[in-house]
């Protein structure tokens, strides 16, 4: 239709990991394990799970607009004070928000790839130009911050880092970090996975008003289905940040579940050490399977290369009842590649056994 705008033509649809009712219903499977899209293997909090039961409150009258309890919960669990936090309908409307706060048409944003392709698309919707910086496979893709500030020019507003980086796992140094944001670009720090890195770099807000963080409630405390992440920036930002979202953008629901889920410290400290334990487990074992290569990772997933077509192992371990994500052709890889979240012991263990299975065939 030429009403469209030019520039949102080519934009392709974002497509997520399977879910377990749809592959159940193909392969009609009665069990399906899901290790595609990095989500929390304990579940949501079970404070989270008896308030959404028991007691969801007034739903007829509109939720708070600034969200202040859940964020005044936020700020202390970062160490921030609640002026530096934005809540938003998952961490996807955060990183929205900063690529309307930013970019203006034509301006560059820098990408590092392989990495969560959401950011190009952001880019693309506000008619900005994407720059690629390709991160090399043979130093475990990291973070190159020398070649990233080399790409900066006038025209660069934004540079786009993850960490850990989607879906090669590794994080950016702080010192990389800093050369950058030394930089008159905004960086958009996504930190989504920091909780399973131990690594966060939130404090740098409080030196460098250029530094804006996206973080999550989807992964670490388990509420994907929700939708609710954060913002975290100079107060400058923030108030803007505040002034350019949609009023009620997070859902009464989704705020009070938020404030639980920050006190059940519990919860958050078992799915950590269960991330972290389980990721130990199934690198060490896939480092000793032979013809594909995993790569180190601080994030709740592994990246992994296959010497093989990857659509045959992901349909043949779907139709074992097992989704991952095929990262193939993911831009920036290139070759055949698998990305598995890390799951329960005994979830970990049937992904194992099957795809040695698969790839020994
Ligand atoms: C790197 C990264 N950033 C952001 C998101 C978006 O997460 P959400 O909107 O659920 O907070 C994801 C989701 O997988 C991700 O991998």
């Amino acid at each position: 239709m030429k009403l469209i705008r030019e520039w949102i033509r080519n934009i392709e649809k974002y497509k997520a990991g399977k879910r377990k009712e749809d592959v159940a219903k193909k392969y009609k499977l009665k069990k399906v394990i899901k290790l595609a899209s990095n989500e929390n293997p304990l579940g949501a909090p079970p404070s989270v799970l008896k308030f959404l039961k028991e007691d969801i409150g007034n739903i007829h009258l509109y939720p708070d607009q600034e969200s202040k309890e859940l964020r005044e919960a936020i700020a202390r669990y970062v160490g921030m004070k609640k002026e530096n936090i934005t809540v938003t309908n998952g961490s996807d409307e955060a990183l929205e928000l900063f690529v309307k706060l930013f970019l203006d048409k034509g301006e560059k944003a820098i990408v590092p790839i392989p990495t969560f392709p959401i950011y190009e698309t952001l880019i693309k919707i506000f008619n900005g130009r994407v720059v690629n910086i390709q991160l090399r496979e043979d130093k475990n893709f990291e973070f190159e911050a020398n070649k990233i500030s080399e790409k900066i020019d006038e025209r660069t507003k934004l540079v786009f880092i993850c960490s850990p980086n989607n879906p090669t796992g590794n994080i950016i140094e702080e010192d990389d970090l800093i050369k950058i944001l030394n930089k008159e670009v905004a960086v958009v720090l996504d930190e989504v996975y920091a909780e399973f890195s131990g690594i966060s770099y939130v404090k740098l807000v409080n030196e460098y008003e250029n530094l804006v963080v996206a973080r999550s409630f989807s992964k670490t405390f388990g509420l994907a289905g929700l939708r609710l992440g954060y913002a975290i920036a100079c107060e400058e930002v923030t108030d803007y940040l505040h002034r350019i979202k949609l009023p009620f953008n997070v859902s009464s629901i989704a705020q009070k579940a938020g404030v639980l889920a920050l006190k059940d410290r519990d919860h958050l400290k078992r799915t950590v050490n269960l991330v972290k334990s389980q990721r130990e487990f199934l690198f060490n074992e896939l480092s000793g399977v032979e013809d594909i290569k995993v790569y180190p990772s601080r994030a709740n997933f592994l990246l992994i290369k296959l010497n093989r077509n990857a659509d045959e192992v992901v349909e043949e371990l779907m139709r074992r009842g097992i989704i991952v994500r095929n990262m193939s052709n993911l831009k920036g890889l290139h070759g055949n590649y698998i990305r598995v979240s890390i799951g329960l012991e005994e979830e970990n263990k049937e992904f194992l056994k099957n795809f040695i299975e698969i790839i020994k065939k």
